[in-house]
């Protein structure tokens, strides 16, 4: 599904995004342009990021102080 309609970024790209060490709001919106337009994707976004960095870190992936970010002003 779309997280962003504005950027045309799908929930597969952020995970995809994740996996590849992308680990906050700041990224998202650095990289892929999340949030850069209207902002009405950003509690979506950050649902999704939260849940990719759970997923990693229960996978044993990624250290667990990536999960503490916090969503971008
Ligand atoms: S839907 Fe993401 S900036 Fe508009």
């Amino acid at each position: 599904m779309y997280v962003c309609v504005c950027k045309a970024v799908s929930d597969k790209t952020i995970r995809q995004k994740v996996g590849e060490g992308l680990g906050s709001m700041r990224g998202l919106k650095q990289c892929l342009g999340v949030g850069s337009q209207c902002g009405k994707c950003i509690q979506t976004a950050q649902h999704v990021l939260n849940q990719s960095l759970q997923q990693l870190m229960d996978e044993q992936r990624i250290p667990c102080q990536f999960i503490s970010e916090r969503p971008a002003a």
